[in-house]
């Protein structure tokens, strides 16, 4: 791939890619990761959760009932509108927001929980990434991290086969383009990253969150498992390797459960309003229905089919 071809941003709707459409047939990842979120979350309740690059909201039935005001923010916009009605039928405290995670427009300590699940790949700066959700996180919240996983055990057999070593080189693995990515197409290529768990605990800790728990997740992606278990075989196994396998990092997805370590005081807020700022620089708003002026540098933001379009 060559990199002046790619964007910095997965931007879906440069070429309309609908990322619900992905997960026809692949019903056993989806409850992999179910499966997984459930068991991380299972004692995390507050009042403001954040899902980064939450899409159409696949994955909101793992957290809705545990939060009072979950937000999930994407850089789609064309997503989050053609969503927006189904997602306000079926969770209708649910705020969506169009927005870049490195730019986000909250203010600081603003969530008690939060989670990015496949979303990590295409992020060129994870650093910067990870900064930008731990301000938005009060002190003591949780946040969940799931990335692809450069080393499973199925990408370093092959590696050795091939005697293609760059795999072992710590940090990011770009993945050979195969003409096939998420969010790419001939001419638009968009990043496309795998990490392996050490570089990837090693920067979450620099910016200051404390790892409380890891999980591998879909250790049968194989086809051949798919076509000899049953969707329900494929489970019980799943979730029998999820609590005996997860000491190892052999699976293609990894889940890393993290504690915020910060000083800050408890909030009560109420309305979506008080905690979204100016993204750029972090000054405060002000709204009129459908338009968001920053008091600061006057940028502009407006509300467009009932989604606040806070990109930059
Ligand atoms: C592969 S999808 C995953 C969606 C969802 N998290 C899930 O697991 O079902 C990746 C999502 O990340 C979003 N995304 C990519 N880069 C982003 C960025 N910089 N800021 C916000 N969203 C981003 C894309 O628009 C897309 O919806
Ligand atoms: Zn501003």
């Amino acid at each position: 791939m060559r990199r002046e071809n790619m964007k910095k941003i997965a931007d879906y709707d440069t070429i309309n890619y609908d990322y619900s459409t992905y997960w026809k047939r692949r019903e056993y990842e989806h409850l992999a990761e179910v499966l997984a979120l459930k068991k991380l979350l299972k004692d995390s309740s507050g009042n403001w959760f954040l899902d980064i690059g939450g899409s159409y909201g696949r994955l909101l039935p793992t957290y809705y009932d545990n939060y009072n005001n979950p937000v999930i923010i994407d850089y789609s916009l064309k997503t989050l509108q053609k969503n927006y009605s189904n997602i306000k039928r079926d969770f209708p405290n649910t705020y969506l927001i169009a927005a870049n995670a490195y730019h986000l427009p909250f203010k600081d300590n603003s969530f008690n929980g939060a989670l990015t699940v496949r979303v990590l790949h295409h992020i060129v700066k994870p650093d910067n990434y990870f900064k930008e959700i731990y301000r938005v996180l009060e002190g003591d919240s949780i946040y969940i991290q799931e990335f692809a996983n450069k080393l499973h055990i199925k990408a370093v057999i092959k590696s050795l086969f091939s005697l293609n070593f760059s795999l072992f080189k710590p940090g990011p693995y770009q993945q050979p383009d195969k003409g096939h990515h998420e969010g790419s197409r001939k001419h638009v290529k968009v990043p496309f990253y795998n990490y392996d768990v050490k570089w990837i605990r090693e920067n979450l800790k620099q910016v200051g969150f404390v790892v409380k728990k890891k999980l591998g997740c879909s250790f049968l992606r194989l086809n051949l498992f798919k076509r000899i278990f049953s969707l329900k075989q494929l489970l019980f196994f799943e979730k029998l390797s999820q609590n005996l396998l997860s000491f190892t990092n052999i699976a293609p997805s990894i889940f890393l459960k993290l504690l915020v370590r910060k000083e800050s005081s408890k909030k009560h807020i109420k309305k979506l309003e008080d905690i979204l700022v100016c993204p750029k620089c972090k000054d405060s708003l002000n709204f009129t229905k459908n338009k968001a002026t920053c008091s600061s540098c006057r940028e502009e933001f407006l509300k467009k089919d009932n989604i606040w379009d806070f990109r930059v």
